[in-house]
């Protein structure tokens, strides 16, 4: 289907009903989306709008689906970004600037960056998903997170059926957090996201724990790019499951973020509590040990479990319906809050409806 624009035919994106969203989540979750559209270019967006498709019951933005749970039918518009494009903005013998569409596949991103000797998102290799996902949580892993590479973002307003460019400054972000999960909470569609690299000589970071412990294991003392990417790339390898081979979306709960009060008495109770110091005189605990403490580490019911290998990451071992998903993570949300007296916070997105 193709609508005639005065010099430049813009494709109209056919919406598509009943789509199975199976293959489109890591969870490998069974959903259907009532009406299913795929984007291939941020111009199709104001003609989507003005032919009215994102009125009726709202608007789900989905890149890779390694961050959603699916709950039966799902009644917002599934809106899959698959906005491919890449360039060099602009460069200089210290930095580059490179703009990537939103749909463009994150690993393979990092990959290229890697490649080229761009360094500063090699510590967030094999995060699967989008560019476009990545600076909605602020993807993090082995010490950075994206919004310390991150310069800005284009997106299209669902409301005004506007484009508008956010600066870093206007994110927000913050641990697992910025402005599009919270104030603007599915009210923009990113189209692309420009990122501010560095050319050699560079500093890395190998500060988190168990990325410097690999590192001295292989005996590299002087750690280059390509090491650091290839150490996150065998650390994760070895420690999460393949959404190809067991369905999941990385780590269900956020770390819980607590009070030095609160952590005190914590550790009064539990000493060998690992913990992680933050600014604002904060306390973090990793979720994956607070689930383990609990004994539901690589438990499996019907078809669900925790992961045997991280128990902060809950597997469909095939067949789980979104529900059976959900009722797993409540009853560890119950046995964490009992044990500790501590809420955990689901990171996954959850879509359509929850009984409980
Ligand atoms: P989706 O799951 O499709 O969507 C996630 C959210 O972003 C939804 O709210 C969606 O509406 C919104 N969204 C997606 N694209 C857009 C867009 N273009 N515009 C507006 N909104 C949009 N995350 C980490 O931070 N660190 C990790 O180390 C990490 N490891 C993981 C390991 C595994 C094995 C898995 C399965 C997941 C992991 N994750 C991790 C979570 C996940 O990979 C990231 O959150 C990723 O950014 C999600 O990308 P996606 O394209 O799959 O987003
Ligand atoms: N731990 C346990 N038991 C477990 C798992 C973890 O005791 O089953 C404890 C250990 O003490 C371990 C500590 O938790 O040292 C931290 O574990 P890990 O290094 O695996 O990191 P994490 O805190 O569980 C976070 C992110 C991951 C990210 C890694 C590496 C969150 C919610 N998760 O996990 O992100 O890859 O750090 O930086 O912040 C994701 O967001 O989906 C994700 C996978």
């Amino acid at each position: 289907m193709a609508s005639n624009d005065s010099y430049n035919e813009i494709h109209t994106p056919e919406i598509l009903r009943n789509v199975n969203l199976a293959p489109y989540n890591t969870l490998q979750v069974e959903a259907l989306a009532e009406r299913f559209v795929i984007l291939k270019a941020a111009k199709e967006l104001p003609v989507l709008f003005k032919n009215g498709n994102f009125t009726k019951d709202g608007v789900w933005v989905l890149g890779g689906g390694s961050n959603v749970l699916f709950q039966g039918r799902v009644q917002p518009l599934v809106l899959k970004n698959e906005i491919k494009e890449l360039e060099v903005l602009d460069e200089d013998e210290q930095q580059v600037r490179i703009r990537s569409g939103a749909g463009m596949d994150w690993h393979q991103l990092v990959t290229y960056c890697v490649n080229q000797k761009w360094q500063g998102v090699e510590n967030l290799a094999l995060i699967p998903g989008t560019v476009g996902a990545a600076p909605i949580q602020n993807i993090g892993a082995y010490g950075v997170e994206v919004g310390e590479v991150f310069e800005s973002l284009q997106a299209f307003d669902l409301q005004k059926g506007t484009f508008r460019t956010f600066e870093k400054e206007e994110c927000d972000f913050g641990y697992r957090d910025s402005v599009f999960k919270n104030r603007y909470k599915n009210r923009f569609v990113i189209t692309s996201v420009v990122l501010r690299l560095n050319k050699p000589p560079y500093s890395l970071n190998t500060e988190y724990q168990s990325l410097k412990k690999w590192l001295d294991r292989q005996n590299i003392t002087n750690p280059s790019l390509e090491d650091v990417f290839r150490a996150v790339v065998a650390i994760r390898t070895d420690k999460l499951p393949n959404p190809g081979d067991l369905g999941n979306a990385g780590s269900f709960f956020k770390n819980p973020v607590i009070t030095r009060k609160q952590f005190v008495g914590l550790k009064n109770s539990f000493p060998s509590i690992p913990f992680y110091s933050q600014p604002d005189n904060k306390i973090k605990i990793p979720a994956g040990w607070l689930i383990e403490q609990t004994g539901w580490k690589g438990k499996r019911t019907g078809n669900v479990g925790t992961y045997e290998n991280q128990a902060l990451v809950i597997v469909n071992h095939g067949g789980a319906t979104g529900q059976e998903i959900w009722d797993l993570a409540q009853k560890i949300r119950t046995s964490v809050h009992k044990k500790f007296g501590i809420e955990l916070v689901p990171e996954v997105n959850i879509v359509g409806r929850t009984n409980g």
